[in-house]
């Protein structure tokens, strides 16, 4: 079946936990994108009523808009309520990595804001460890790209900058690059999170660790709900 019905079918799953009168973080990403739509119908057909919503791209923004969400801030939300976004891979653990996207730093400033995070996925996101499929996005700053790659070579990864269509590099919403790093399997990814917080210049990193409350997870045989280890 198609996974794109999967991610709908989750994210559907996910705004039940939406309740009048809250302030939620809107992820990034395809997934996010279906969740986006499923609000605005809720609201449209008065399912919900004063929603707000923090955006975590300027993607997610334009769509929002478009579809009659309204939006606010952290300055103004400094405390959300729930927040909601996608992911590439899933663990067992609830262990997450974002950012082929690019909104990681967003989303994760978001996910940290909020009092509940649920991550929306098919099941094809789901991992037994980090990095089985995916790299991981590390944000930098321009000035700092040669000694991060550097640094994160010497950590195990083969770090790529990540460039656009036009073959540019990638310019994140906050004005940043992406190195996407092929680490493969993650044996610990606490330690790696530290470890790569640690080089100057890096901004951010798609690992989302202990910040997840609960998957949502749609595939062939329904919808599952993971809750994280308490
Ligand atoms: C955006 O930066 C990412 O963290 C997305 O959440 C992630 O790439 C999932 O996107 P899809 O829902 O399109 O797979």
């Amino acid at each position: 079946m198609d996974d794109n019905l999967y991610r709908q079918r989750a994210a559907e799953r996910a705004l039940d936990y939406v309740e009048n009168g809250m302030a939620i973080g809107l992820g990034t990403g395809s997934t996010a994108s279906f969740m986006l739509r499923g609000l605005a119908a809720r609201l449209a057909e008065g399912r919900l009523q004063r929603i707000v919503g923090v955006p975590t791209s300027e993607q997610t923004a334009a769509l929002a808009r478009e579809l009659g969400i309204p939006l606010t801030t952290l300055d103004q939300h400094p405390i959300l309520d729930l927040a909601l976004d996608g992911a590439d891979e899933v663990d067992p653990h609830l262990r997450l990595i974002k950012g082929l996207g690019g909104a990681m730093l967003r989303e994760k400033i978001v996910a940290a804001s909020a009092e509940r995070f649920i991550v929306m996925a098919s099941v094809s996101k789901r991992v037994q460890r980090l990095g089985e499929r995916s790299p991981l996005p590390v944000e930098v700053v321009a000035f700092g790209v040669p000694l991060c790659m550097r640094r994160l070579a010497a950590l195990g990864a083969e770090p790529v900058l990540r460039r656009d269509r036009t073959g540019s590099p990638f310019v994140t919403d906050e004005g940043h690059m992406i190195l996407d790093c092929h680490f493969g399997v993650i044996a610990d990814p606490e330690a790696l999170a530290a470890a790569i917080c640690a080089i100057p210049g890096v901004v951010a990193h798609g690992l989302f660790l202990g910040m997840a409350s609960l998957a949502v997870i749609a595939g062939p045989d329904g919808v599952v709900e993971l809750w994280a280890d308490s």
